[in-house]
């Protein structure tokens, strides 16, 4: 009998996927999708996370991309799949995401008719869990959840569009999240989203954050790769 080693999707990432800040995970919503591949090789798969927008033209006015999406992501790196679910009622896709290849789901609260059962369910699903909030919604509403999360999402722009103007007033949050964490032990990490590039990049690190999500600083930039390395050094002084 001849045996066939099985090869799995999982097998080919790296052992240990960075978890230690700081972390850069450039968005490919403003990649050129014609050239994923490319793109997406300039993710160093030891040190970035690759950041994945989802959005539904219901709980934001754009409509981006779904799992399949995802599925072709997965292939072509092997770096951590960050998908930031900007979706009504998340809970339904958890697992097509997951399966797709999804390392790392999160979900707006303000998307949620109960947060409590689709951060379960993400839970379940073996995805590190994440918990985002609009610009309008406060600390406090985070707070009740912060210790079953992986991953706190603070935007720093409305969701919806890359290219937006960074919301400097959104660092309190960040720095809340911060010391929440110091007095109460969680073990999620800060992540902002949304005008991120080396300047202001530096503003959120000084205030806490710790995963810099970034497209018009990375892809839009003449020398996507050369912008990339800008970052990482912005986030690493
Ligand atoms: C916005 C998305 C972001 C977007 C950020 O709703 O969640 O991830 O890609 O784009 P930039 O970095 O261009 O502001
Ligand atoms: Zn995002």
């Amino acid at each position: 009998m001849t045996t066939t080693k099985k090869t799995s999707r999982r097998t080919a990432e790296p052992p240990h996927p960075p978890l230690t800040p700081p972390i850069a995970a450039p968005s490919i919503l403003s990649a050129d999708f014609s050239r994923l591949k490319e793109e997406l090789s300039l993710v160093d798969p030891a040190r970035d996370w690759v950041h994945c927008d989802v959005m539904d033209n219901h709980f934001v006015p754009n409509l981006t991309f779904g799992p399949i999406l995802i599925k072709a992501v997965r292939k072509l790196t092997v770096a951590l799949v960050d998908v930031h679910l900007m979706i009504e009622e998340p809970e339904r896709l958890v697992a097509a995401f997951r399966d797709a290849g999804a390392d790392s789901l999160t979900v707006h609260l303000e998307a949620c008719a109960d947060l409590a059962a689709t951060l379960h369910a993400v839970r379940d699903s073996g995805a590190r869990v994440g918990l985002a909030i609009k610009p309008g919604t406060s600390f406090e509403a985070v707070e009740p959840y912060l210790g079953g999360l992986d991953l706190l999402l603070v935007m720093t722009v409305e969701p919806g569009f890359g290219g937006q103007e960074f919301m400097a007033d959104m660092l309190e949050k960040v720095a809340a999240a911060k010391t929440w964490r110091e007095r109460n032990g969680g073990r999620y990490l800060i992540e902002v989203d949304g005008g991120i590039a080396p300047d202001t990049a530096r503003q959120a690190r000084a205030a806490g954050a710790e995963v810099f999500v970034a497209g018009h600083a990375v892809y839009r930039q003449p020398g996507p790769r050369l912008a990339l390395d800008d970052l990482r050094r912005a986030i690493a002084e």
